[in-house]
């Protein structure tokens, strides 16, 4: 199921014509897999290999080394809470935990309804504002629990949807590739 849709295979193919070696289109090639089904299987890392002509071991040792990229599947909302120091001295383990608490799961766990991911990140960058944490990559600075529940209430009545897309569809907005667009088009346009 999760091997790359026919248009993700012509993207991808575009992406590898970018490189002098196929190899370097691997990071690209597994974000446009992750892009598609919110998270990157066996099936879809065996198609990338055989797109790059590279084992399925050397795929998976690239897609294990980097946390962005999920082996499991991730819920609407991905919730990385920051531990590390500013963030620990300025009360991110409590807010971790008060996030297991409202959310009822712990970390690396989906809620069943598949609204959130929690889980718990080292350095954001964002110190200056610790407490912090992202959703799908965004930021929330000085985030106090009370912020916590309205942002996962704000989020779970999709009013954030225009600041927070959700996880795993950027692929789903890019334009279509260029074949694709080409055979859409009305007769004779783009030529
Ligand atoms: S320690 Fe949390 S953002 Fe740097």
């Amino acid at each position: 199921m999760a091997r790359l849709t026919q248009e993700n295979v012509e993207r991808a193919r575009e992406i590898i014509s970018r490189y002098p070696a196929s190899r370097s289109a691997l990071l690209p090639l597994l974000y446009l897999a992750q892009e598609q089904d919110g998270w990157i299987d066996d099936s879809a890392m065996e198609h990338i290999g055989d797109l790059l002509d590279l084992t399925p071991a050397q795929v998976l040792g690239t897609c294990s080394f980097y946390t962005m990229f999920k082996r499991q599947p991730v819920g609407r909302h991905l919730v990385s809470v920051c531990t590390n120091i500013a963030c620990l001295l300025n009360g991110g383990y409590e807010l971790l935990e008060h996030a297991e608490a409202r959310l009822g799961v712990v970390v690396d766990e989906t809620t069943p309804d598949g609204e959130f991911t929690l889980e718990e990140v080292e350095c954001l960058a964002d110190c200056d504002r610790a407490p912090c944490l992202q959703v799908n990559y965004r930021f929330f600075g000085n985030v106090t629990h009370d912020d916590f529940d309205r942002l996962v209430d704000d989020l779970r009545a999709g009013r954030l949807a225009e600041t927070v897309p959700a996880h795993g569809v950027l692929n789903r907005e890019q334009p279509p590739p260029v074949s694709v667009r080409r055979a859409d088009a009305p007769h004779g346009a783009g030529d």
